[in-house]
C-alpha cells in the first residue's frame, strides 16, 4: 500500500526521549531487525534492498542495492561509511534523525555492514553537530556493551566495528571521496572517479558510502520486505521521504512524507502556506544545488525521476534558445537532491538570493580544479555586482557563460552544484536580472 501522510518510518520515534537509550529502543522493538538479518545470508539482504527501490537520500538518488552490488565479491576488506556531514544549505534532516533515533542508524549500519561483509565501519559526522555527536557516541558505546557491535556480535562469530569520526566543517567533505580522504587524515579534496569507492575507497578497499536516512531505512526493509517498501513509494522510488522546508512559509520544519506529495501540497497543506498571505515566487527543490521551480511548476511529485523528466517543469537554458544538455539527449530540468525545500515568496529579490548562494559555493570550492575554483569566484563577483546595482550591460549572459563553462568540467559535482542553480534562476527569472542591470545603467547615467 502506498504511504500516506501518517506513515512514519525513520521519524517514528521523533519526540520520544526514552527511545534514545538502548533500553528504550529495545522496548520499542529495536534491534529485532538485526536479529532477523543475522539469520539471513548477506546476499539475500542485498536482494531485499534491491527489491525495495531504496534510493540514496544524500542527493543523487542512486539505487542503494545496485550500489552495494558493485563491491567485488572477492574483496578481503570492505568498509561501510555513513555520510552524516549534512551541509547542503536547506537540508537539516540527518541532524534530527541522529538526535532522535541514534540506535536506528546504528542498527541500519550493522545490518548493512553484514550485507556487505564489512567489518570496520565509520560514521562521518559534521563537526558542528556537537549535540548529535554526543547522542551518537553514547549510543555506539551502549551498542558495544550490549554485544550488538564488537568481535562476536550476539554470539554469531561476526565481527562488526563502528567508529564515529567528526568532520571539521567543510561542505566539500560531504562529497564521498573528499570524505574518504578526510577520514584517512588527508586534505578533504575529492578524488577523480573512476575508480569509484565501491571498488577502491577507504584505505584502498571497496567502500560503500551511504547517507544517514538511506541507512536508517534498511532495518524496515529487512523486517517487512523489499516489496512492501517499494509499494510505499512511487515509480522507481521506494519508501517515504524526509523533507526539510525552510524559507517563506508559515510553518517550516522537517517532515516525513509520502514520496508522491507535490510541492504545492507540501507548502499549502503541510506548511500552512506562504507566509504573510503572499505567493510563491520560487522553490528550491532539494538543497541550493538544484535549479529552482517557479509557481507554475509546483504540481509535480517530489520524486527523483519526476523532477528530472516531468514536462511540466521547464528545461534549464544555457542561452535563451539553447537547453542545457545532460547528455543522451536529456535536458536538465531539476532534481530532488537532498530533500531541502526552500520557499521564496513573491517579494524576494532573486538576484540577491542568487548572489548569496554563489557566495556559499565560491567559499566552499576546494580549489582543486580551475573551472570550479575560478568559475565559482567569478559567478559570485558578477552576481554580487548585479545584485548591488552595479551590473554591466552583458552581465546576464556572462553569468550564463561562466556557469556553462563550469558544468560538467570539474572533478566533483560541486561545480555543477553552483552552475545548475545559476542557469536555472537565469532561465526562469531572467527579467529580474535584466531589470537589476538596467537599474544600474540608469544610476550610472
Ligand atoms: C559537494 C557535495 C557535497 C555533498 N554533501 C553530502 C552530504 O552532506 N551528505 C550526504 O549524504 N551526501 C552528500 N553528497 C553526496 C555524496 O557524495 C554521496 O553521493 C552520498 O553520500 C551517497 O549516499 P546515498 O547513496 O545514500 O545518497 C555530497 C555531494 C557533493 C558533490
Ligand atoms: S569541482 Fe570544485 S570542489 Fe570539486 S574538486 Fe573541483 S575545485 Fe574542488
Amino acid at each position: 500500500m502506498p504511504a500516506d501522510r501518517t506513515t512514519k518510518l525513520v521519524s517514528m520515534r521523533f519526540g520520544n526521549e526514552a527511545a534514545k537509550t538502548i533500553t528504550g529502543y529495545e522496548a520499542a522493538g529495536g534491534y529485532s531487525s538485526l536479529r532477523k538479518a543475522l539469520a539471513m545470508r548477506p546476499d539475500d539482504i542485498t536482494a531485499e534492498v534491491k527489491a525495495s527501490n531504496l534510493r540514496g537520500r544524500g542527493g543523487a538518488g542512486f539505487a542503494t542495492g545496485v550500489k552495494w552490488g558493485f563491491v567485488p565479491k572477492d574483496a578481503k576488506q570492505v568498509h561501510l561509511v555513513c555520510n552524516a556531514d549534512e551541509s547542503e544549505p536547506g537540508t537539516c534532516k540527518d541532524r534530527e534523525l541522529i538526535y532522535w533515533d541514534p540506535h536506528l542508524l546504528i542498527e541500519g549500519m550493522i545490518v548493512s555492514a553484514h550485507a556487505l561483509r564489512a567489518t570496520h565501519n565509520y560514521i562521518y559526522i559534521r563537526g558542528e553537530m556537537m549535540r548529535e555527536y554526543a547522542v551518537l557516541k553514547k549510543a555506539v558505546d551502549e551498542a558495544y556493551q550490549r554485544g550488538y557491535l564488537g568481535k562476536n556480535i550476539l554470539g554469531t562469530g561476526l565481527e562488526i566495528h563502528l567508529t564515529v569520526h567528526r568532520g571539521a566543517g567543510a561542505y566539500i567533505c560531504g562529497e564521498e571521496t573528499a570524505l574518504l580522504n578526510s577520514l584517512e587524515g588527508l586534505r578533504g579534496q575529492p578524488r577523480l572517479k573512476p575508480p569509484f569507492p565501491a571498488v577502491k575507497g577507504l584505505f584502498g578497499n571497496p567502500t560503500i558510502v551511504n547517507n544517514v536516512e538511506t541507512l536508517m531505512n534498511v532495518p524496515f526493509i529487512v523486517e517487512r520486505g523489499g516489496a512492501w517498501f517499494a509499494e510505499l513509494g512511487m515509480g522507481r522510488s521506494g519508501g517515504t521521504r524526509m523533507l526539510c522546508v525552510s524559507g517563506h512559509v508559515e510553518k517550516p520544519g522537517v517532515f516525513e512524507l509520502p514520496i508522491g506529495i507535490t510541492f504545492r501540497q507540501l507548502i499549502d497543506e503541510v506548511c500552512g502556506g506562504v507566509w504573510k498571505g503572499r505567493k510563491v515566487k520560487a522553490v528550491i527543490p532539494g538543497g541550493v544545488s538544484m535549479p529552482p521551480l517557479d509557481d507554475s511548476e509546483l504540481d509535480v511529485p517530489i520524486e527523483f525521476d519526476a523532477l528530472q523528466t516531468d514536462e511540466r517543469i521547464k528545461p534549464v537554458m544555457v542561452t535563451p534558445t539553447q537547453q542545457f544538455d545532460l547528455g543522451g539527449g536529456r535536458a536538465l530540468r531539476t532534481m530532488a537532491g537532498s530533500g531541502g525545500v526552500v520557499v521564496l515568496d513573491d517579494q524576494c529579490d532573486i538576484p540577491k538570493a542568487v548572489w548569496r548562494i554563489m557566495k556559499f559555493f565560491a567559499h566552499e570550492s576546494c580549489g582543486q580544479c580551475t573551472p570550479c575554483r575560478e568559475g565559482t569566484g567569478w559567478l559570485e563577483k558578477v552576481a554580487r555586482r548585479v545584485a548591488e546595482g552595479r551590473g554591466k550591460p552583458n552581465d546576464v549572459d556572462l553569468l550564463a557563460q561562466i556557469a556553462h563553462g563550469i558544468a560538467g568540467n570539474t572533478i566533483c559535482a560541486l561545480g555543477d552544484a553552483a552552475a545548475w542553480p545559476m542557469l536555472g534562476f537565469l532561465t526562469k527569472y531572467r527579467a529580474e536580472f535584466e531589470a537589476a542591470v538596467n537599474r544600474a545603467k540608469v544610476v550610472a547615467a
